[in-house]
């Protein structure tokens, strides 16, 4: 049985199976900038990649590029780059679509969202910050269509806390714009001081689209100060006693 698997995989190898180097995947980019859509494929043997665009009605296909040919009235809209990202110029919101990549019988589809960035990214303290206590914070992003995704990351390790957080969207109007807020509860202590942490916006395949980096100055003076000695020193002797065991 394993040696027919094997078998079957080094025929599928010896056929030259289009590769992808990156799997296409969704993507998003801001109205106005430009969008990329991964399609990057090896082992193409003659065949060249082409790209469609399915109609916004309909089930049709409209076909934008072959290789490194572009249909001519649309060469100002889209390029193509490697073998063979599409790149969308001046994105606009009528450029939302589903977009077909094609090598031979090989075909993906990706969807492209254009977006509007939020107008601000903030994060803020529900209540004040003192170590020793458990306390809410919030990141929000206002105004943006659609609204994004938000991200946590602390420290100089990058650690991610998103996985903490609870995510709404709120004011959402009909034409899509809304706000989107993220609140975590921290438990503080004194070495959380001067630490950064950061709230990302994100969309589909568009990551650090903006963000809000608040570096944490937890309230109480000399009393902070001596309880993150004492915190620094409960660690370094935990980590003493763990080297030791
Ligand atoms: C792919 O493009 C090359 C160069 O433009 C061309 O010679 C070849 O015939 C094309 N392959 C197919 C399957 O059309
Ligand atoms: C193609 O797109 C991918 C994903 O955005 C990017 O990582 C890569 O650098 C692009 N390659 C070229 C040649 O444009
Ligand atoms: C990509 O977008 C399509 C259309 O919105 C959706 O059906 C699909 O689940 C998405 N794929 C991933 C991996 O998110
Ligand atoms: C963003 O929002 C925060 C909190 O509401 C506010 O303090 C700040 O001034 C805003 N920034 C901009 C550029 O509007
Ligand atoms: C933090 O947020 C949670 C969930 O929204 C809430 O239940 C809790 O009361 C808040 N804690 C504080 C100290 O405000």
């Amino acid at each position: 049985m394993v040696g027919y698997l094997i078998l079957a995989c080094c025929l599928v190898g010896l056929s030259q199976a289009v590769t992808f180097v990156i799997e296409p995947f969704n993507t998003s980019a801001a109205i106005g900038s430009t969008g990329t859509l991964a399609c990057i494929a090896t082992n193409l043997g003659s065949d060249n990649v082409s790209w469609k665009k399915k109609q916004s009605s309909g089930s049709g296909y409209d076909s934008l590029t072959f290789g490194t040919n572009i249909l001519s009235s649309i060469q100002n809209k889209y390029a193509v780059s490697g073998t063979a990202n599409l790149t969308i110029n001046n994105v606009a919101s009528s450029d939302e679509g589903l977009y077909q990549c094609s090598i031979g019988s090989t075909t993906r589809e990706i969807s492209f969202t254009p977006v509007v960035l939020p107008n601000n990214v903030s994060v803020y303290w529900e209540n004040p910050p003192y170590a020793g206590r458990v306390v809410n914070i919030t990141c929000k992003a206002t105004y943006a269509n659609p609204p994004p995704y938000l991200k946590w990351f602390k420290g100089v390790n990058q650690m991610e806390l998103t996985q903490n957080a609870y995510y709404y969207t709120t004011n959402v109007r009909s034409s899509g714009y809304g706000d989107a807020v993220s609140t975590m509860a921290m438990a503080l202590t004194g070495l959380d001081q001067h630490q950064e942490i950061r709230c990302e916006a994100a969309y589909d395949g568009y990551e650090r689209a903006m963000e809000y980096t608040l570096n944490i100055q937890l309230n109480g003076g000399p009393a902070l100060k001596a309880q993150g000695l004492l915190a620094a020193l409960f660690v370094a002797c935990s980590l003493a006693l763990k080297s030791f065991q």
